[in-house]
């Protein structure tokens, strides 16, 4: 565990390794604060899970998190942002952490998506049937129109490093189909694991459908927002340090996190949480 607990950090969180995905454009964008990343290798995937277990199991990272001294966490999951993180945000923090904060990734897409009329979302069979995005997408833009599609078995792929492969691509057009035959101007890929796909995804869309990169969009949110709530982690006490937590076996993360990342994964540790 670490030793000076600083609680300057920035916990990062997904089932898997989806939340690389994310990490990524944080580090490239606001690469001076120090990262805690946590990924639940031993439950993922998440996706098909109830509400409840998907709530448990969110809430035990967040305790992780924050005892290793996080101060703020991305919940760089969108199964873990639709079910858990309201509950977390209007019930656990006041009562556990009330200096504390956990950020989602729905809100900040669904910005991104609302510019648009016809926008299609694909994600996990839980994060579809919240209707999050739609819910989200609407209360900026009543107009829009939002068609959605659980793509449930792509997680496993990746997780398996199946990502570029035939069999991927063949369920990605699979699930990018009905999307397809609506016309959507924009896709909004609604899991953290997808932008592992961003390219074929792209390819299968055509010109006339942007598909953008959904850390990207997070990272930007995260630096507005933490230029207008500065007090809550100071740059100047950071050191840039990045850590690895994993609740099982690490070596598929790590071959193919280093791999997306295009840095070596070498200060990691198993937890149990
Ligand atoms: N990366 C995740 C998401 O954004 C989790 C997928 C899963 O565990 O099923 O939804």
């Amino acid at each position: 565990m670490l030793k000076n607990k600083g609680q300057y950090r920035i916990g990062v969180f997904d089932s898997g390794l989806g939340g690389l995905t994310v990490l990524k454009h944080l580090l490239k964008k606001l690469p001076q604060y120090d990262y805690l990343y946590l990924g639940d290798t031993a439950r993922v995937p998440y996706g098909g899970h109830s509400q409840e277990l998907i709530y448990r199991y969110t809430k035990e990272a967040m305790d992780f998190l924050f005892s290793q001294g996080c101060r703020l966490i991305i919940l760089a999951c969108n199964t873990a942002s639709s079910q858990a993180l309201r509950r977390l945000q209007q019930e656990y923090l006041p009562k556990e952490y009330p200096d504390r904060r956990i950020l989602g990734v729905i809100i900040p897409l669904a910005e991104y998506a609302a510019t648009s009329h016809n926008i299609g979302v694909i994600g996990t069979r839980a994060t579809i049937a919240s209707k999050a995005y739609e819910h989200e997408i609407k209360k900026l833009n009543a107009q829009a129109i939002v068609n959605s599609n659980s793509a449930p078995l792509l997680v496993p792929l990746i997780e398996e490093g199946l990502a570029g492969s035939d069999i991927a691509n063949k369920l990605l057009k699979k699930y990018l189909r009905p999307l397809k035959a609506k016309n959507i101007r924009t896709l909004i890929l609604g899991c953290t694991h997808y932008p592992f796909l961003l390219k074929d995804t792209r390819r299968i869309m055509g010109k006339n459908c942007r598909v953008p990169d959904p850390g990207e969009i997070v990272a930007d949110s995260l630096k507005i927002y933490l230029a207008k709530h500065s007090n809550l982690l100071s740059a100047h006490k950071t050191t840039g340090s990045r850590h690895f937590y994993l609740s099982d076996k690490p070596e598929n993360f790590i071959k193919l996190g280093e791999k997306f990342l295009g840095q070596k994964i070498d200060n990691w540790q198993i937890i149990s949480l």
